[in-house]
């Protein structure tokens, strides 16, 4: 278990069968939980359960028993999970816990409604609530996602909601009674397919007292590189309405990559910090990994930087540190002439590299993870001002044809990079966190090497370091 071919070692996947997008990420009593659209009977999408995991550090997760199950009133999709402190529900029934709840999509025959289930045992043992559902379908096909929070200033809890390609907010006192408060997005931001698992959250901007509110929204399809993707929008939340601070065309991406999907937040938590589903609804449902089907991404922190005075999402993977096995700490600066290839000879593929750009006179300078047949590469490119990631030929691509791509991000500076390979998925943060990629790739090779090459000019690297990465599962 956990040893077959393209497993992720120090990512979260289910030990068997289908899973989708992140749930009812909360944390409670030194546990992060993670639930997550599973599918028991199959390694295709099917009736949707909410799997479950916990972790104590965001790293080693176990696996625990599914927590909701389908019912009369449909399927379980997306939805997140709060600890109601206060007991607004009433549906605490210990002394010594806090009651868990989960606000959820009943998804029936083209129906779609929020509904909860609350826990009193630290999430192990889950009770539907009697009354469900505690928001009915007001003629709206797409309309799902619930993800709440407790607002201090208004004193209520806000519910976002995926409507169409539109997010509606709701306001509750006790988590079962919901009033309409407003609906965004009409005329913001990319509209190319139905938006997704929302998630309002505010967010520190670096070096300023500032925070602001940030509108995260998942759209499927409609991604700047084809298919399942994260925007986001900037700006207030007064407990009633969102108001984007952004002109209405500006589409902002969380990860240009193909593969980061459905990601939210964790509730209950001092710093934000989310997680995404690694891969894309264009081929999730092909790719050859057996007997399990998809995996979640490194749980990345969450705060806003000013740019030329417009506020970008950064995110940064959590510290890995301590599962680093064997380190290549280059001292010195590390240059590169130009197509004087440079080689490091990997032992797996399971690796963090980083490094710091002191210097770049090359047009375009390639980061290649090369087999002997076939390569990932990397390559980012000073003219046109972009990252470019080539998996056309990286191994299994067939699978799909939708799979091989020649993923773009536009990239104006290259100051740093870190790049979390595992087996098979790369997650490329440059620019501390400033702008980032994911991506999946099934290679069919063993022996694989790291390869710097200039094409016309010295790069020089410097503060290069190469971290094996130890098996979360052994
Ligand atoms: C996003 C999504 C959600 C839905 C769930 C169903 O990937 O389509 O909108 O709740 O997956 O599994």
């Amino acid at each position: 278990m956990y040893d077959e071919q393209f497993r992720q070692q120090f990512h979260f996947s289910p030990k068997e069968k289908w899973m989708n997008d992140p749930n009812g990420m909360v944390y409670y009593k030194g546990e992060y939980h993670l639930f997550y659209q599973y599918h028991p009977h199959s390694s295709v999408w099917g009736p949707m359960h909410w799997g479950h995991a916990v972790s104590k550090d965001l790293m080693h997760w176990e696996e625990l028993q599914i927590a909701l199950y389908p019912d009369e009133l449909g399927q379980i999709f997306s939805g997140s999970a709060v600890i109601d402190k206060e007991n607004t529900s009433g549906l605490r029934t210990s002394d010594e816990e806090d009651v868990m709840v989960a606000i959820f999509t009943h998804h029936g025959e083209d129906n779609e409604k929020q509904s909860i289930a609350y826990s009193n045992d630290r999430g192990r043992t889950w009770t539907k609530y009697r009354g469900n559902p505690v928001i009915e379908n007001p003629g709206i096909k797409d309309f799902r996602d619930p993800k709440v929070f407790w607002h201090e200033q208004s004193q209520k809890w806000i519910m976002s909601l995926a409507c169409g390609d539109q997010i509606q907010f709701y306001g509750s006192p006790n988590l079962i009674d919901w009033t309409f408060l407003s609906t965004f997005g009409s005329e913001y931001g990319a509209h190319g397919g139905v938006w997704e698992c929302p998630d309002l959250i505010q967010l520190e901007v670096e070096g300023e007292k500032e925070k602001k509110w940030v509108l995260i929204v998942s759209i499927n399809p409609g991604g700047p590189n084809g298919g399942s993707v994260v925007q986001y929008f900037i700006g207030d939340f007064d407990g009633e309405v969102f108001t984007c601070n952004n002109e209405k065309e500006t589409v902002k991406w969380a990860d240009f990559g193909r593969d980061f999907y459905a990601a939210v937040t964790w509730s209950n938590v001092r710093e934000p910090v989310w997680i995404g589903w690694m891969s894309n609804w264009q081929y999730a449902n092909q790719v050859p990994t057996d007997p399990y089907r998809s995996v979640m991404s490194i749980p990345r922190k969450l705060k806003l930087r000013r740019h030329n005075s417009e506020l970008k999402l950064v995110q940064i993977p959590i510290d890995l540190s301590s599962l680093y096995e064997n380190t290549i700490l280059l001292n010195e600066n590390l240059t590169i002439q130009p197509l004087e290839p440079r080689q490091i000879e990997l032992s797996e593929l399971q690796v963090m590299i980083e490094a710091k750009i002191k210097e770049n006179n090359s047009s375009s300078f390639t980061l290649t993870l090369r087999g002997e047949r076939e390569h990932l590469q990397i390559e980012f490119d000073r003219v046109r001002e972009e990252v470019r990631v080539d998996r056309t030929n990286s191994g299994h691509v067939s699978f799909s044809e939708q799979f091989a791509s020649v993923d773009r991000m536009p990239l104006e500076q290259l100051n740093d990079f870190k790049l979390v390979v595992d087996n098979s998925s790369i997650e490329l943060f440059v620019n501390q966190g400033s702008d980032v990629m994911t991506e999946l790739f099934y290679p069919s090779e063993q022996n694989y090497t790291l390869e710097w090459n200039a094409k016309d000019g010295e790069v020089m690297l410097s503060n290069v370091s190469i971290h094996d990465i130890e098996s979360i599962w052994k």
